[in-house]
């Protein structure tokens, strides 16, 4: 559940940074830790409090993936998206993730329940393709395993 926006926090979190322009990813980060997405209030407040323009947040919100928009679902499933786990079918496991969640990448079921996400590289190369679920990352995963984990975890939607 993502946790409600406030400004003084957030105050709080770029003056840990020292309000330095140069650590915008880090404070975005930061922001990711306490809140779960980055919201347009955070644009805001980050760019007038770092001295940036909003375009100049928003597009570094934009470029980088970990930097979600909206509240993400109770679950987050992310499926590697990078070279090794590609090689071992990650593609056609995020076809089946798609299919049975009904929805698409970077999307979040209709009940809040699960959000779909890609990810580059888990570490965890030598057992791809492989998939974090709530921050836990699972190896050679595959349909079938994919199955029995979204329903251990209930996130099957
Ligand atoms: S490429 Fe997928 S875990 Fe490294």
């Amino acid at each position: 559940m993502a946790t409600r926006y406030d400004a003084s926090i957030a105050t709080e979190i770029i003056e840990s940074f020292d309000a330095r322009p140069e650590l915008l990813v880090q404070i975005l980060h930061a922001f990711i830790a306490r809140y779960s997405f980055i919201c347009d209030e955070a644009i805001v407040q980050i760019a007038d409090e770092l001295n940036l323009s909003r375009a100049d947040v928003h597009g570094v919100v934009s470029f980088y993936h970990d930097f979600r928009t909206s509240p993400p679902g109770k679950h987050v499933l992310k499926i590697c998206q990078a070279e090794s786990c590609q090689a071992m079918g990650s593609r056609s496991l995020t076809t089946h993730a798609e299919k049975i969640l009904g929805i698409a990448m970077n999307e979040t079921t209709g009940d809040g329940e699960t959000t779909l996400e890609p990810v580059y590289c888990l570490g965890n190369c030598a057992c791809s393709p492989a998939v974090m679920i709530d921050n836990e990352v699972y190896g050679r995963v595959d349909a079938t395993k994919l199955d029995a984990l979204l329903e251990v975890k209930g996130a099957r939607g």
